[in-house]
C-alpha cells in the first residue's frame, strides 16, 4: 500500500515506519519536527534498508498536506499530535489547534485526494478515571485534561466523518502506556527536557543524568501503593498498526481497539525490572500523588486479539532492556 504517516519521525511513528517499509509498503512521512528531528528518518531508512519520502510540513497547512498526499492513494496513519498532559492544561488552545485543527485539515485533505482509510492514534486517556479495570472499549469515556479532550473530540469527529460516506474506513487505536525502543538501539523515545513519563525518567536516572526518580504517591489502593499501568513495547504497538491497516482494507466504518498487554505493573515493579535490565541502581523518593493520576489503568485487549488478530509478544524485560540499550546510545 501507499501510506502517508503523519508524525512519522516521532516515537511511535518512527517504529511503525520501519515495520511498514519492511512489509513492503511505500511510505511518505509528513512531520514539522516540533517534537522530533529529521535524522530519525535516516535511521528508519537504515533499519529498513529502504527509502521513504519526507515532507517537512504541518498537518494544519492544506498546501503541505497536498504535497504529502500527492501519489499517496491508499491510507493515512495519523500520529501527529502534541501529547504532554501538563502543557495541555497550561496552553489548551495550542492543543485544540494542533490536534483537533490538524485532524480536521487532514480529513479535508483526504477527501480532496480520495483517500478512504485512516488509522488514528488515540489513547487510554479517553477513559479518564475508569470505574473498572481492565477497561473495555465500551466503557464510559471522560476527559480529565485538555489533551484527553482533544483525543475524545478527534475520535468523535473521525467517527462522524466515516459515517458520512459508505466507502470510508477508520480504525481508532487506544494505546495504553507505550515504552521500549527498537532492539537495534538506533531509534527510541527522546523527550525534550524533563520527561513527563515514567520509563524515560527511570532510564535517565539509571544513566546518571538525573539523581533520583520521584515516585508520585505510594498510598494508592494497589498491591504496593504505587500506580499501576499497562505498559506495552513500542514494537508490538507498531505491529498493531499494520494489522489495523489490513483491517481497514476489508472493513468500512469506524472501529475502536484497545492496545495494551492486559497486565499491569506498579511504579516500583518498573524500577526493579529496570535495575535488573541495566545493572544500575535507581534511587527514588516518594512524593505526593501527581494531580490527575489514577490508581490503576489496564486494558481489556480481547477485541484487538480477536478482531485484529494482534497480541503482544514482548514482555517487561524486553521493554526495559531495549529502553536501556537506546538510552545508552543517546548523546545528550
Ligand atoms: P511524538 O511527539 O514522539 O510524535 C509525534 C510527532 O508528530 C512528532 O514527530 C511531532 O514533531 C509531530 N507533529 C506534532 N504536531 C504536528 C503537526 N501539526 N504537523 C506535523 N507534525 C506534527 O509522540 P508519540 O509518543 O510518538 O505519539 C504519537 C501519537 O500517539 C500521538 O497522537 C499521541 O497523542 C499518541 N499517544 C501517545 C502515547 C505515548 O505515551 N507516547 C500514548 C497514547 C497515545
Ligand atoms: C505512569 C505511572 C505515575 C513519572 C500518560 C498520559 C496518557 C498517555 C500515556 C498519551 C503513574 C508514575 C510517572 C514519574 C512517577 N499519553 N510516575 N514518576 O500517567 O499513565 O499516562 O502517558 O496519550 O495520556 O497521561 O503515564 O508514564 O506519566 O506515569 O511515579 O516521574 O508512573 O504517577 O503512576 P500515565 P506516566
Amino acid at each position: 500500500m501507499k501510506v502517508l504517516v503523519t508524525g512519522g519521525a516521532g516515537f511511535i511513528g518512527s517504529h511503525t515506519c520501519v515495520l511498514l517499509l519492511e512489509a513492503g509498503h511505500q511510505v511518505t512521512v509528513i512531520d514539522n519536527f516540533c517534537n522530533s528531528s529529521r535524522d530519525v528518518l535516516d535511521r528508519v531508512k537504515q533499519l529498513a534498508g529502504r527509502d521513504l519520502t519526507v515532507v517537512e510540513g504541518d498537518i494544519r497547512n492544506p498546501a503541505d498536506l497536498d504535497r504529502a498526499l500527492e501519489g499517496v492513494a491508499d491510507a493515512v496513519v495519523h500520529f501527529a499530535a502534541l501529547k504532554a498532559v501538563g502543557e495541555s492544561c497550561e496552553q489548551p488552545l495550542m492543543y485544540f489547534d494542533n490536534n483537533i485543527g490538524g485532524t480536521i485539515a487532514l480529513m479535508q485533505a483526504m477527501e480532496r485526494h480520495g483517500v478512504q482509510r485512516l488509522v488514528f492514534s488515540s489513547s487510554a486517556t479517553v477513559y479518564g478515571d475508569a470505574k473498572q479495570v481492565p477497561v473495555a472499549e465500551d466503557a464510559p469515556l471522560q476527559a480529565t485534561n485538555p489533551y484527553g479532550q482533544t483525543k475524545l473530540v478527534m475520535e468523535q469527529l473521525i467517527r462522524d466523518w466515516t459515517a458520512s460516506k459508505a466507502e470510508l474506513s477508520a480504525v481508532l487505536l487506544r494505546y495504553f502506556n507505550p515504552v521500549g525502543a527498537h532492539p537495534s538501539g538506533l531509534i527510541g523515545e527522546a523527550p525534550r527536557g524533563e520527561p513527563n513519563n515514567l520509563m524515560p525518567y527511570v532510564a535517565q536516572v539509571a544513566k546518571g543524568q538525573r539523581e533520583f526518580l520521584r515516585v508520585f504517591g505510594d498510598d494508592y489502593p494497589t498491591p504496593d501503593g504505587t500506580g499501576v499501568r499497562d505498559y506495552l513495547h513500542v514494537m508490538d504497538l507498531a505491529r498493531a498498526h499494520l494489522k489495523a491497516l489490513e483491517y481497514s482494507v476489508e472493513h468500512q466504518g469506524c472501529e475502536v481497539f484497545n492496545l495494551g498487554t492486559g497486565r499491569g505493573y506498579s511504579v516500583l515493579e518498573m524500577v526493579t525490572s529496570f535495575e535488573t535490565a541495566s545493572g544500575k541502581s535507581i534511587p527514588y523518593r516518594i512524593l505526593p500523588r501527581r494531580a490527575g493520576d489514577v490508581a490503576e489503568m489496564t486494558a481489556n485487549t480481547a477485541k484487538a486479539n480477536a478482531v485484529l488478530g494482534w497480541e503482544t509478544e514482548l514482555g517487561l524485560s524486553e521493554m526495559c532492556a531495549d529502553t536501556w540499550r537506546w538510552q545508552q546510545s543517546i548523546r545528550y
